[in-house]
């Protein structure tokens, strides 16, 4: 089997951390070729920072970073997650980066490397505005970008940061907008499916048992930011790409929300034939997982 060539979009954050170390745990199935950052759960120089200073835990600078976005398409600012602690890694004792940024706009690095490729993944667990400033400067985008996985959104399950919004499409809707209407296959990991693969008592003995640094470090995100938030969101996305048969999925046209007002970010799915009104399906949004199966892949990858 080849390992899958994908784009890491993201905004470490806690969960993209842990995501981060489950990916680069499974060199044989999964082949980050860059990391994108975004700012989302912390401002964007923590961001590039917690990107860095995972990256070199884990022992793989030779990944290239690039920063991205600072804010959302039409907000001055974002919101920022109180749940990752002020430094995004729930006081990580992890020291600064050394491993230099590369040149370049995250939003061109992903349109140059698609093209490169021919036809890219991009994994996305932030807000999506790298992703729709991509499309934006390069409308044909789409033909080198094979399919899109992303954590965000709740399609048939109330938000986690409005009544109808999650925190990825709430902090930049317009964003979500434009990447659901590109044509892109997409996988859709939203909260209907997230909320059930929870952290556990046992999953975090397991980690500590494990004793290697990532694993330390590892457990200690567990820890911290699973007793704000015990989702492990972005880890979710990932273990979609290395076991897709350990969830199960409903097909369905999904389209966001950008009013200004109180559904900003809301996803509006569509999946009877009533709802479909005739239009394709544009997603595919996973609704459940064998959360065992979850907690044991993440395991297997830190060993
Ligand atoms: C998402 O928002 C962020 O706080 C997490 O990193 C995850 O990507 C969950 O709503
Ligand atoms: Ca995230």
């Amino acid at each position: 089997m080849t390992a899958l060539r994908f784009i890491y979009d993201c905004d470490p954050g806690a969960d993209d951390a842990l995501a981060m170390l489950v990916a680069l745990g499974r060199p044989d199935a999964l082949d980050m070729i860059a990391l994108t950052c975004v700012a989302g759960n912390v401002g964007l120089q923590p961001v590039v920072d917690n990107a860095r200073r995972i990256l070199e835990l884990a022992g793989r600078q030779d990944i290239v970073v690039h920063a991205g976005a600072a804010r959302p398409i039409m907000a001055s600012r974002g919101r920022i997650s109180i749940m990752h602690g002020s430094d995004g890694l729930a006081g990580s004792t992890l020291p600064p980066p050394t491993m230099p940024l590369a040149d370049g706009h995250a939003a061109q690095a992903i349109s140059r490397i698609a093209r490169m490729e021919g036809r890219l993944h991009v994994c996305a667990t932030g807000p999506l505005t790298n992703l729709a400033l991509a499309l934006l400067l390069d409308p044909e985008l789409p033909d080198f970008i094979e399919a899109i996985t992303l954590m965000g959104g709740a399609a048939f399950c109330p938000g986690n940061t409005t009544p109808l919004a999650e925190f990825n499409f709430a902090v930049d809707p317009h964003a979500a907008a434009i990447v659901f209407d590109s044509g892109i296959p997409i996988t859709m990991l939203g909260l209907d499916v997230t909320r059930q693969a929870v952290v556990t008592e046992e999953m975090i003995r397991e980690a500590e048992a494990i004793g290697t640094p990532v694993a330390r470090e590892f457990a200690h995100l567990l820890i911290h930011y699973g007793s704000k938030d015990p989702c492990l969101h972005d880890p979710a996305a990932i273990a979609w790409m290395l076991a897709p048969d350990m969830f199960s999925t409903v097909q369905g046209h999904v389209s966001i929300c950008t009013d200004s007002g109180p559904a900003a970010g809301q996803v509006v799915a569509a999946v009877s034939e009533r709802h479909l009104a005739g239009r394709e399906p544009n997603c595919t949004i996973v609704t459940g997982v064998d959360a065992e199966a979850f907690r044991r892949l993440c395991l297997d990858a830190l060993r």
